[in-house]
């Protein structure tokens, strides 16, 4: 008998239980499979509305939200923050008070600053989903990481991952690098000692270079973006100083492909500094495959939150 309490928002991947995490990720699949039919629309969230708002620049998730809800069924707004009032000086919670009086359902929302989703988790009785806050988390990045890395390996005890890149100021490393450790893969990370945080959780284990990470045998490199807008100073000496020192170039690409180690990604990819074009077209690459599934996993999210709409 489940003891799975009912859960109303999504704000990052730290307070899920593993229960909830197993629950999200087997319900992804059968979703999944509705994209091989012809009609892939179900009438779960008909009637049911989603407003979505990023404050930041998405391609990948912003668009998967709107297909996964567009295939539930649920009517979908995309407000506009650059053509808003946001942009005349409405404060947050001036714009909150205003989210919460147009009654919607799920409200998706991405923010530059770590805490606004929980901010307006907060104010309305509306699902929040977190589609990435700063620094801090993007649970649904984590899950669809998950549900890939799975299919591929339905076991994952013992597994291992490496993510090599600016782990600092990445959300999706924390929210990724958790989501692995408590579903048992083990997780090491590869970046310039700048770009590392020293107090990187205990378990993530730090590696020094690619031929330590090749010595520690992993069955995924997932690679990361360096995220120069985040970066308030020099890091690292340069681009090129990066591509050599942590890119995923010829030499270690033929080494993966001897292996058979997965390559992941969560996009936007920048070619030339963590990555190569050659490494783009690898054939055990999960990237395509990230981006497919994201839209199970959100329809599997969205399915399974509940709001407190309609109880007033
Ligand atoms: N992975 C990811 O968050 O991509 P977008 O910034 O394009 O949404």
């Amino acid at each position: 008998m489940s003891k799975m309490k009912p859960r109303k928002d999504l704000l990052d991947i730290e307070s899920l239980s593993l229960e909830e995490i197993e629950h999200v990720l087997s319900n992804a699949g059968p979703f999944k499979e509705l994209f091989q039919r012809s009609v892939k629309k179900v009438p779960t969230l008909r009637g049911k509305t989603v407003l979505s708002l990023f404050y930041e620049a998405s391609t990948r998730t912003s668009s998967s939200f709107e297909v996964a809800a567009n295939r539930l069924s649920a009517d979908v707004t995309n407000f506009s923050v650059s053509t808003s009032s946001i942009t005349k000086g409405e404060s947050l919670l001036d714009t909150i008070e205003t989210l919460q009086a147009m009654r919607s359902d799920y409200i998706v929302i991405r923010h530059q600053s770590a805490g606004v989703p929980a901010l307006l988790a907060k104010h309305t009785r509306a699902s929040v989903l977190n589609a990435g806050d700063g620094f801090h988390a993007h649970p649904t990045q984590a899950l669809l990481d998950a549900f890939t890395f799975r299919e591929k390996f339905p076991d994952l005890k013992g597994k291992k991952i490496v993510i090599v890149g600016d782990i600092l100021h990445s959300r999706v490393a924390r929210s990724t690098s958790t989501i692995f450790q408590k579903l048992g893969v083990e997780v090491a990370v590869l970046g310039p000692s700048s770009l590392v945080p020293e107090g990187r959780p205990e378990f993530m284990q730090r590696l020094s270079s690619w031929e330590d990470v090749f010595d520690w045998k992993p069955d995924a490199v997932y690679l990361l973006r360096v995220q120069l807008e985040r970066q308030n100073g020099q890091f690292f000496p340069g681009i090129a100083e990066y591509h050599r020192m942590y890119g995923l170039n010829s030499e270690r690409l033929k080494v993966m492909r001897e292996r058979g180690t997965y390559l992941m990604h969560p996009g936007p990819v920048n070619r030339g500094v963590e990555v190569t074009d050659e490494a783009m077209g690898y054939e055990k690459s999960l990237i395509g495959t990230q981006v497919e599934n994201g839209i199970a996993v959100r329809m599997s999210v969205l399915h399974w939150l509940k709001p407190k709409t309609g109880m007033e």
